[in-house]
């Protein structure tokens, strides 16, 4: 999608992670303070810009948390999340004023569904609460955060509105949230492009989205705001947060290296930590990744089927548009199944260290398709076994690999 406004002087983008905030508000998701430590460091490792490490007010254990990792963490901007009240901004105060560089992020409705159905107030109201609120920050922290939430469903005019008054008030930062996931890529986009040509003192701020996955179109519709001029993303590891999650971390970093030469954009992610950092978010919160998860899922370098793993052992370049290095993911894997190719069998074979005579690589083949059609895993035992009853090796068999499911590494 093309930009409809001119970029940004800067090429980079900023990512902070909510993984410890919003990614801990997926159901099932609750983190120790142990945890979350543990997890940030991991991030600071990854190379995010800020960690969102929790909701101080929430509960005493978040406070600790909070203020653990703001203590112990350097590098990372360090923020928590505030309700638009004095007691919420307090105490996010406290558990950041000791981190390194330290943000209040705070939160205030913007559209009229949540002014009148949540708030049960008005704009005018709920404006210069936004304001008090951001000069109140402001009094206590140089870098403060202001999400306008659901911003995705508001009216406009007020939205450009709000956002002047709170840079005037001292906002140093404005990020805009598509709360309920809503919008189409298009949109956001041109969101964002309005919101840098209407918001008069909008130079003075960083504009930052956060984007939910409703419709399966947050990575989509951060990648669309950056392209219009947003300059830092919100983002969880594995997507996960409320509901049906936030941006993927992995997946918009992954698109923005990846796409490098189109978009012309680039992070300080250190990309070869993704695996790594996502399995250890999996094991903390409990939620595992799917499969298919794009950049991290355990099948995100596994071909199946015979064309694609002739393809693949001819030039990876054929089925893979990342390196599963560059993510920290080992190496790819072919997969034998009932759709695999007679050229991932003999190549499975040969790193068995099995070289068959062309008669009885046809047998040991039949085989294999009669077995692969019965059993779910074919494991390296099964491929000795037909091995075996096929006679005439060409070679001595070595010691098994191991177990595990016949998985190569092409
Ligand atoms: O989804 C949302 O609007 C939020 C805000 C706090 C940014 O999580
Ligand atoms: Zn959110």
């Amino acid at each position: 999608m093309e930009p409809t406004v001119g970029p940004p002087a800067s090429d980079r983008v900023f990512i902070f992670d909510t993984t410890l905030r919003d990614g801990e508000q997926s159901p099932g998701a609750s983190l120790t303070p142990d945890q979350k430590v543990a997890i940030a460091w991991q991030l600071a490792r990854l190379g995010v810009d800020v960690i969102e490490a929790g909701f101080p007010l929430s509960s005493p254990g978040d406070f600790e948390a909070v203020q653990r990792i703001a203590r112990q963490i350097r590098g990372p901007m360090i923020t928590a999340l505030a309700r638009a009240a004095r007691p919420d901004i307090d105490a996010v105060w406290q558990a950041v004023q000791d981190a390194e560089r330290k943000q209040i992020h705070m939160v205030l409705s913007v559209s009229d569904i949540h002014i009148e159905r949540k708030l049960r107030s008005n704009r005018r109201d709920v404006l210069r609460r936004g304001v008090e609120a951001v000069a109140y920050a402001r009094s206590l922290c140089d870098d403060v955060e202001y999400s306008p939430e659901d911003a995705g469903r508001a009216d406009l005019e007020y939205l450009f509105e709000t956002l002047e008054a709170v840079i005037d008030a001292g906002a140093t930062v404005v990020n805009i949230p598509d709360t309920t996931g809503y919008t189409l890529p298009n949109e956001f986009g041109a969101l964002i492009a309005s919101i840098r040509e209407n918001v008069r003192n909008i130079d003075r701020a960083l504009i930052s989205v956060h984007c939910h996955n409703d419709l399966g179109l947050s990575t989509a519709n951060s990648v669309a705001a950056v392209l219009n001029g947003a300059r830092r993303v919100e983002c969880t590891v594995n997507g996960i947060g409320e509901r049906a999650g936030n941006a993927s971390l992995e997946e918009v970093v992954m698109i923005l290296r990846t796409r490098e030469k189109s978009l012309g954009l680039l992070t300080g992610i250190d990309t070869t930590r993704l695996a790594e950092v996502s399995a250890l978010v999996s094991r903390h919160t409990g939620i595992p990744v799917q499969p298919n998860k794009a950049v991290v899922g355990g099948n995100a370098f596994a071909h199946a089927s015979g064309i694609h793993q002739d393809g693949v052992l001819k030039d990876k370049l054929n089925y893979e548009i990342m390196r599963p290095e560059e993510v920290g993911m080992g190496e790819s894997r072919i997969v034998l199944s009932p759709r695999s190719g007679r050229h991932a069998f003999q190549f499975r074979l040969g790193e068995l260290g099995y070289h068959l005579s062309e008669a009885d690589f046809g047998r040991a083949w039949e085989q294999f398709l009669a077995l692969a059609d019965r059993k779910k895993d074919i494991l390296d035992r099964d491929l000795e076994d037909i091995v075996r009853s096929t006679h005439n090796l060409a070679s001595t068999p070595p010691p098994l690999a191991g177990e595990g499911r016949v998985g190569v590494v092409a």
